[in-house]
């Protein structure tokens, strides 16, 4: 038995062509997104799609601007600190669509102690995760390339507010989604050694 092909097909490209996304190919990446497993039948989740410069700039400079200063608190060079940021910037920029994935707490349930808040948080933050792959490897079948950067989760609410979403909207999941660069070599991706993954009890 082997992993199904349309899950090898996905992977990561971090370089894009010009393209634009169309309108319906990013609802039904979203669609998909929408059918992942969620905990009660919810769906935390609230999906931003950037195809805008004006909102991709407000998106970098925001969280651009977070990020300088966590690299300043770490004692990076100011040289290096700049290098890194323009690197994100440019990776918000030249992507034809930004899907932003925020967790709302919109069909959760609410606990008076901390220990059950958390978990019921991060059952929403998991079916996040889950819906992102769904909206990837969707993508990957319609053609498109993604990528997931991790940024937001850092400043989920800088990344609101930059975009004036509703308050309680949190961006966690960003993916980048275009045609693939053609120049674009990505990484080969490494065997799955399952003897240390995995643990059957028989
Ligand atoms: C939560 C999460 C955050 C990630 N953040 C980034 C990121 O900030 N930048 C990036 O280039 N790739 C990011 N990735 C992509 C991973 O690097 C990539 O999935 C991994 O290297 C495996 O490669 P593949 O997706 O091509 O199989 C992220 C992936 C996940 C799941």
């Amino acid at each position: 038995m082997s992993v199904p092909a349309f899950l090898e097909a996905r992977r990561s490209i971090r370089a894009f062509s010009a393209d634009r996304v169309p309108r319906a190919a990013l609802t039904t990446m979203i669609e998909a997104a929408c059918i992942a497993p969620a905990p009660h039948h919810s769906r935390p989740w609230r999906w931003v799609v950037i195809n805008s410069v004006n909102a991709k700039q407000r998106l970098a400079n925001g969280m651009g601007d977070h990020w300088r200063i966590d690299l300043e608190r770490d004692g990076l060079s100011a040289a290096r600190i700049e290098e890194l940021v323009a690197k994100s910037h440019v990776k918000i920029m030249t992507a034809p669509s930004i899907i932003l994935g925020c967790l709302t707490w919109n069909g959760l349930d609410s606990y008076p102690d901390e220990i059950r808040q958390r978990a019921e948080f991060g059952m929403a933050l998991l079916s996040l995760g889950a819906a992102v792959e769904n909206l990837m490897v969707c993508a990957a079948d319609l053609g498109y390339a993604s990528c997931w950067v991790a940024a937001p989760i850092f400043c989920p609410d800088t990344a609101r507010d930059s975009l004036s979403l509703p308050v309680d909207w949190r961006p966690h999941a960003m993916v980048c989604v275009g045609k693939a660069d053609p120049a674009y070599i990505g990484r080969p991706r490494p065997p799955i050694p399952l003897d240390e993954l995995v643990t059957f009890l028989d």
